[in-house]
């Protein structure tokens, strides 16, 4: 089956006992056994979940992975994944990641021993200097966030595997539908679900897919021990949103081209980053790497400084300020004190997250009255 139609039937087969097209929700918490001391596919929702078992059905289908775990949030997942590192191990992560991730590699992780260097993952040089003894794992998001840069996922997992490092890669913004990592080489895959694959800001979860059965048994066997498992109703909901996947992400990338060329010639505009951009720095390697459009996300610069930023984000409309991304509704933010405000200030200008970004969800409204708003807020 083809990439929508699995997203569509694989992980939601009908159920048997009464014809239902679409699988009951199962909102339980724990299961009967046929006696002590044997077990059924399921015995408590900690440890799995027919409803949550469907959605990472149908998620590892879709990034080509043998399995999939579903967490409570995507910071969850990510924690769930750093939770494979010992005391004394080293993580590389990615120069321009989610603020939140930058907490916990910096804030969190670092409490149980487990170091971080930021290197810029599109260049292996910038790798090859972050390198040391301890390093186990590579942590990248492509296009990454906020500044959208593109690492070429192949270079990179060769490079790793020659290492001996696990390579995770965030794959919230690109979504299956434009990027596999697992077919690339990664070993993992994380998901904010609550982005793109739930798509109608209603739900909040987390994703993990990995290709190795070892593998997926350890994170599994963490999970349980840990507990921040994806509720069955965020999964119904996620479930749900999948099924629409591939034509949202055909529309957000349209609509997102469009916007960049847009505000690339706008005169109040100082710069603009969408890879889909012939300025793109990584404008080629977006092109092999990206199936079919270039995501539904972008950021710019706005001429002056902050209050210049801060006039625009508050003057949108239809841009609703709020912080998230990837759903219909179109949003509008400012890293520097919203989604990276978790940076401290310096990492934060020294990797160009500077005060005058304004990042946008783009989502699948018209395009004229997308356009129309972003035309008077910055005429304002
Ligand atoms: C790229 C990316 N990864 C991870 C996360 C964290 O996901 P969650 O908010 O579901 O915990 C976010 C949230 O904004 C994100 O944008």
């Amino acid at each position: 089956m083809k990439f929508r139609t699995r997203s569509i039937h694989v992980g939601n087969q009908r159920d048997l006992q009464t014809g239902a097209v679409v699988p009951p929700l199962y909102a339980t918490s724990t299961f009967v056994q046929p006696a002590a001391g044997e077990f059924g596919e399921f015995d408590y929702s900690r440890t799995g979940n027919p409803t949550r078992k469907n959605l990472e059905t149908t998620i590892a289908s879709l990034e080509s992975g043998t399995g999939a775990l579903a967490f409570a949030s995507g910071m969850a997942a990510t924690h769930g994944a750093m939770m494979l590192l010992r005391s004394g191990d080293h993580v590389i992560a990615g120069t321009d990641i989610y603020g939140g991730t930058y907490r916990l590699l910096h804030k969190v992780c670092d409490q149980s021993g487990v170091t971080v260097s930021l290197a810029d993952t599109t260049a292996i040089a910038s790798l090859e200097k972050s390198l040391q003894p301890a390093t186990k794992m590579i942590w990248l998001e492509s296009p990454g966030n906020p500044l959208l840069s593109i690492t070429d996922i192949q270079k990179c997992c060769q490079w790793a595997k020659s290492k001996n490092l696990l390579v995770a890669v965030d794959n919230t913004l690109a979504t299956p539908v434009l990027t596999r990592p697992l077919e690339l080489g990664a070993d993992i895959v994380q998901h904010s679900a609550t982005k793109y694959l739930g798509g109608h800001s209603d739900a909040l979860g987390g994703l993990l897919v990995v290709r190795d059965s070892e593998l997926l048994q350890r994170l599994h066997f963490l999970q349980n021990a840990t507990g921040a498992v994806m509720s069955p109703w965020d999964a119904f909901l996620i479930s749900r949103g999948i099924k629409t996947l591939e034509l949202r992400m055909r529309q957000h990338c349209q609509n997102a081209a469009i916007l960049a060329e847009f505000l690339d010639q706008h005169p109040r505009v100082q710069r603009v980053y969408y890879p889909g951009l012939d300025t793109h720095p990584q404008r080629s390697v977006a092109g092999q790497q990206m199936q079919g459009g270039f995501g539904g996300m972008l950021s710019f610069e706005v001429k002056g400084g902050f209050s210049q930023a801060k006039q625009v984000v508050d003057s949108t409309e239809l841009f609703q300020l709020a912080v998230s991304l990837g759903a219909v509704e179109s949003l509008i933010e400012h890293p520097a004190s919203m989604s990276h405000a978790s940076y401290d200030r310096e990492d934060r200008l020294k990797y160009g997250i500077n005060d005058s970004l304004i990042r946008l969800s783009v989502g699948i409204e018209n395009i004229e009255d997308q356009q129309h708003d972003l035309s008077q807020a910055l005429n304002r």
